[in-house]
């Protein structure tokens, strides 16, 4: 993936920290006549003043006219299943029964590797063209589903995480999609992790669904795997839904669902804690003393009538917190249609979310919840060159919203409302041009 040096021009936008509510201005950096360099082996080399841009990098450089448009980090969305893009927009049913109607019988058809290869190059396309270049992702329990999303992420240069989705507990695991033993799941988790954990910017992540497909010898397995491995990700689903919430009682006991993961050891730096819509403040507690992060998936919660993330109370504990799409359950692949929902449910909770918190929340704040701050996130140099190209010209009632605002503080906010794959004029991995909207198509 060597290329020759170059320089793009535009808006530049990136963040160092949570702006926090109301936003402190000294967490973004934003250069309006800006200019982002990018070295051969594509990292940053400089994000800045287009006027301050240094000789030696404008030289023999290619030069990437964004001007008028934004140039943020690449979206990184903290939650989403691959195997779920034949299911999106699926009718009529809260959590438990929509996954046995519909989800289910969609992620068995991974038994076929051909169809896992084909989904998973139709998937990534989505994820590129909503401008999301680094995800955490669920395939399903076949393993060849995870070489097939790996093999496809690594052919296009990207950073993502993902593993074997382990579930055997009966009756909620059906008997279609069933890991047939602890030792066989453990066997394949370890050899996939052999095979892609650490090769190029792929990471492993274990994955249990959640704790009702999980019997406890599985979760035990997992938290020695993480033991074991420091370096491995996890991701779950967690207190997402108050059917599931009891359900987890009655199968668990304990005094809480997130105290049932951490009884099995997989509250870690780098465990990924999907939904924790109907958690207390001991929770949060836990949950922020491990350093463990959560995926707030409003489209999701919303779709499936799960209720309302407390997005103010996490972060006031402390807990890291990233933007994810969960798609099928989420209703959309674009961070920023995401950000248009996490608003909506911040103002039904009597609280609001400001364009710089949104934008930290789909670049940086995603980053830190996977523990991947020191490679991406924001443009300081040495981090990989993942960005997004934004147009705010891409609607009509974007574009008449931008021109009347009366500054870039209006522009943003209305970007991340109205804003959506339409808006996304370009996605870079690495420096190099992975989807181009006007060409009509991704690029791989
Ligand atoms: N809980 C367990 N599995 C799933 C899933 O596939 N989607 C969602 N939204 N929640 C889950
Ligand atoms: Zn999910």
């Amino acid at each position: 993936h060597r290329a020759r040096p170059r320089v793009v021009f535009g808006h530049v936008l990136h963040f160092f920290k949570d702006p926090g509510d109301p936003p402190d201005p000294t967490a973004w950096e934003l250069f309006e006549d800006g200019a982002l360099a990018i070295g051969e082996d594509g990292k940053v080399t400089y994000a800045g003043p287009a006027r301050d841009l240094p000789e030696q990098l404008r030289n023999g450089a290619e030069t990437i006219d964004h001007r008028g448009r934004l140039i943020v980090p690449g979206f990184v969305d903290t939650h989403i299943h691959a195997a779920q893009v034949d299911v999106i927009a699926s009718y009529g049913k809260q959590l438990l029964e929509w996954l046995e109607t519909y989800v289910f019988p969609a992620e068995a058809k991974f038994d076929r590797a051909a169809h896992a290869r084909a989904l998973a190059g139709y998937f990534l396309d989505r994820l590129l063209a909503a401008g999301t270049t680094t995800a955490t992702v669920f395939p399903t329990v076949h393993p060849a589903s995870v070489d097939a999303f790996f093999e496809q992420s690594r052919q296009r240069g990207l950073r993502m995480l993902c593993g074997k989705v382990l579930m055997d507990r009966e009756p909620y695991a059906p008997p279609y999609l069933r890991d047939r033993s602890v030792a066989e799941a453990e066997q394949q988790t370890r050899e996939l992790i052999g095979r892609w954990h650490g090769k190029d910017r792929l990471g492993y992540s274990v994955t249990p669904r959640f704790a009702p497909t999980s019997t406890e010898p599985m979760l035990a397995m997992t938290g020695r795997l993480l033991q074991e491995h420091p370096d491995l990700w996890l991701q779950t689903h967690a207190a997402e839904n108050k059917d599931e919430v009891a359900l987890v009682k009655k199968l668990f006991g304990g005094r809480s669902y997130i105290d049932v993961y951490e009884r099995y050891g997989l509250l870690t730096k780098r465990s990924l804690f999907a939904h924790c819509i109907h958690i207390d403040a001991t929770d949060r507690a836990r949950l922020a003393a491990a350093g463990s992060s959560v995926a707030f998936c409003p489209t999701s919660n919303l779709f499936l009538g799960s209720g309302l993330f407390d997005f103010h109370a996490a972060r006031r504990s402390k807990v890291s917190v990233g933007l994810g799409t969960d798609v099928g359950a989420g209703t959309s692949y674009s961070l920023l249609t995401t950000l248009n929902e996490a608003y909506k449910v911040a103002t039904l909770r009597g609280k609001t979310l400001s364009a710089y918190r949104g934008f930290y929340l789909a670049t940086l704040g995603g980053a830190q919840a996977l523990d991947l701050d020191d490679v991406i996130g924001n443009f300081r140099p040495g981090k990989e060159a993942d960005f997004t190209v934004l147009d705010f010209t891409a609607t009509e009632t974007l574009a008449r919203r931008t021109e009347v605002a009366k500054d870039f503080t209006e522009r943003l906010f209305a970007l991340m409302i109205l804003g959506d794959e339409r808006a996304v004029a370009a996605t870079y991995a690495q420096g190099h041009l992975v989807h181009d909207r006007d060409s009509g198509r991704a690029l791989t």
